[in-house]
């Protein structure tokens, strides 16, 4: 009988330092080191994250081998991101990954870290419905780094219809949370204030974009014009109206993402749409999909579990497992790039 493969992925393209082990599609461990100390710097600070990946790379592969329970040996394949994400950190995962697969001798394979934010819906029950989408279907993809809708047509067959002109959907929750006082990364504060908050109190004009792509720049000065205007009046005003303003900032951001798929899903007859990236573990976007697909019977809607929404490793090694299958395999001479690539 055929050996089924094992595959560790890794992920060092920004403040994580994420490393995961899959054999065939099922997640062995998924191990991931958050860096708390940009925090504090309302960003990630480049030099930073990349001294901790150094530190933190050797004892989070040796922790995502051991909670495994399996021996370097039996690894078929190293995957990793090369991008796009932070040179730095980038340098740190490709550096080891490159000295991982000469010592075992195995297979390097790169990872498109976008790419791999949509493929971790075929990790084994990864997603609320605990099946892989069929192909066609559209990802959309909303993280810190990048805001898109994607046609996937096969693994690796995806075209973009559409992304920001400006601004992530992530940067902008985590700017207006630090307008609002918190601290880096944003969104998962906003949406811990929206819990109790009415989020029809604050109207904010949505930006008016032609065709499928998206703009956060206008919606973010609106809403930073509108606090300070707020505060001139009432010093208090953010915090007498903090759960109202977080809750109608991310039903706003939440409304203008479901047009555009709306929209997306007319252009292309696909109603099977995937969500991926860090923003959509937010619950308020999550329901608002959900109830939009149950009132659309055409729509078939996956949403990845919260462990794979988040930058991870599980997403990196299925994605080389996918590869792998297709004997994709990269030689030791390629280098990290910062800025998107097409798929
Ligand atoms: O996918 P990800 O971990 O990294 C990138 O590839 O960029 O996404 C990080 C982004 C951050 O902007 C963070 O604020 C946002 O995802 N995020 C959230 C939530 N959890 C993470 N935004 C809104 N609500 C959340 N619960
Ligand atoms: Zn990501």
């Amino acid at each position: 009988m055929k050996k089924k493969p094992i595959i560790i992925g890794i992920e060092s393209s920004c403040d994580e330092t994420a490393v995961s082990i899959i054999r065939n599609r099922d997640v062995l461990s998924n191990i991931i080191i958050h860096q708390n100390i940009h925090k504090k710097y309302g960003g990630v600070v480049p030099e930073l994250a990349s001294r901790l990946h150094d530190i933190n790379i050797v004892k989070t592969v040796n922790q995502a081998i051991n909670l495994a329970k399996i021996s370097k040996k039996e690894i078929s394949a190293v995957s990793f991101t090369l991008g796009p994400g932070l040179i730095g950190s980038l340098l740190v995962g490709a550096s080891f990954a490159k000295s991982f697969s000469m010592g075992l001798d195995i297979p390097l394979i790169t990872v498109n870290h976008v790419q791999a934010h949509i493929l971790a819906h075929f990790i084994n029950n990864s997603n609320i419905n605990n099946c892989s989408p069929k192909f066609p279907f559209l990802g959309l993809v909303i993280s810190g780094g990048h805001t898109q809708i994607v046609k996937v047509n096969d693994f690796f067959q995806m075209k973009i219809l559409g992304s920001t002109l400006d601004d992530s959907i992530g940067d902008t929750f985590d700017k207006l949370a630090r307008i609002l006082g918190f601290h880096y990364p944003g969104g998962p504060i906003i949406e811990f204030f929206s819990k109790n908050g009415n989020c029809k109190k604050f109207v904010f004009s949505k930006p008016l974009i032609n065709g499928l792509n998206f703009s956060f720049s206008g919606f973010k000065s609106h809403v930073l014009q509108f606090i300070k205007n707020k505060l001139h009046n009432n010093p208090s005003f953010i915090k007498e109206n903090l759960s109202d303003i977080c809750a109608s900032i991310q039903r706003t951001m939440a409304e203008i993402i479901l047009e555009k798929v709306q929209k997306a899903t007319l252009k292309t007859n696909i109603f099977r749409i995937a969500l991926a990236g860090g923003v959509s573990a937010n619950h308020d976007i999550r329901q608002v999909f959900i109830s939009f697909a149950k009132e659309n019977k055409k729509w078939e809607i996956f949403i990845p579990k919260k462990e794979y929404t988040t930058d991870n490793g599980a997403m990196i090694a299925i994605t080389g497992l996918l590869k792998y299958e297709k004997n994709l395999f990269d030689s030791i001479n390629v280098s990290p790039y910062s800025k998107f690539k097409n798929f």
